[in-house]
């Protein structure tokens, strides 16, 4: 009975000593990444470590666990279910760690951090509107907001100058995270008094006859409208080409041509701005609003937050 007692209290005695030598965050990072990459160069890449020490990791982890966690299936590196099983485990940590980061900054006043945002020129409609209350909650975060057209914002991007970009037309590439966080409606638009406004079910051909005022080459609202076009085989006759959706607006206002706008960019009467909505078959372009990031980055603490926040916010809307 002493035994068996003394014994249970040794293994219990000796048990953080020994957990506490036997991994670390490091190589659990290491063997998640040969996983999800299946294989070691790649995980190599993303973690910017050299495969060598990315194979010593994981071979150490391994031999303080006591069983093989990887194997090779093929020219792939799956886990064993050993593997599986510390995998499960090493999630659950990440998820923890990650919130214990997330209080630690709350405790430091949340976030005496910097939010560096890119965002499409269209968004400075509604974006304001998330990073208000955003801000009054963390009085202690410095916004960054850069607003250019979309081109742009994908050169911003590319160049990883910003922690989160907001646009509506990605660029088509598999190593970005895109979280869809609202609709963005894009619709024809006249002057208030225009022959077309008020009619029903207006063919498409009508309205492309009519003059249309184009926002500029790089602009993602003209993207979509021109490939929608396209699509149709119709060809609209551009009349001229504006820098701007305020300035475009107000051209449309004036009866200088028709236009095809984000909804944001109207107020929920568009009559005040001296414009209407036409109903013009095909439309609305059903688009949407994405936050975009590289995914293989680890969104700063401030920027995590602001999306999460974003994200709810647009859920609750
Ligand atoms: P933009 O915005 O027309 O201002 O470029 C639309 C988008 O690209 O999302």
């Amino acid at each position: 009975m002493e035994m068996i007692y003394m014994d249970t209290f040794d293994r219990l005695l000796s048990m953080p000593s020994r957990i506490r030598v036997r991994f670390t965050l490091a190589q659990l990072r290491a063997l998640e990444a040969v996983v999800r990459n299946a294989g070691f160069t790649r995980a190599a890449e993303e973690l910017h470590l050299s495969q060598p020490t990315i194979s010593i990791q994981v071979k150490e982890l391994a031999d303080a666990l006591g069983t093989p966690l990887v194997e090779s299936s093929g020219r792939k590196v799956v886990p064993t279910a050993a593997g599986e099983e510390v995998l499960s485990c090493a999630r659950r940590i990440f998820d923890e760690w990650a919130a214990l980061e997330m209080r630690l900054a709350e405790l430091k006043g949340l976030k005496r951090g910097r939010l560096r945002l890119a965002a499409v020129t269209t968004a400075e409609y509604f974006l304001p509107g998330l990073l208000g209350p955003f801000t009054a909650k963390h009085a202690g975060i410095e916004v960054e907001l850069a607003v250019e057209n979309r081109d742009r914002v994908v050169e911003r991007l590319e160049a990883g100058r910003d922690d989160l970009y907001v646009m509506m037309m990605p660029p088509e590439r598999a190593d970005l995270a895109l979280a869809p966080f609202l609709a963005n409606p894009l619709v024809p638009v006249a002057a208030r008094r225009h022959a077309l406004a008020g009619k029903r079910r207006v063919p498409l051909e009508a309205f492309a006859a009519e003059p249309l005022l184009m926002r500029e080459r790089g602009s993602g609202t003209r993207m979509a409208a021109e490939a929608f076009f396209a699509e149709r085989g119709v060809s609209p006759t551009a009349r001229m080409e504006l820098g701007s959706n305020e300035a475009i607006k107000h051209a449309v206002a004036a009866g200088l041509g028709v236009a095809v706008l984000s909804r944001h960019t109207l107020p929920r009467d568009p009559s005040r701005d001296g414009l209407a909505v036409l109903d013009v078959r095909g439309f609305p372009l059903k688009r949407t609003w994405y936050f975009v990031y590289p995914a293989a980055r680890r969104l700063p603490v401030v920027a995590r937050a602001f999306l999460e926040f974003a994200l709810s916010e647009a859920a609750g809307r």
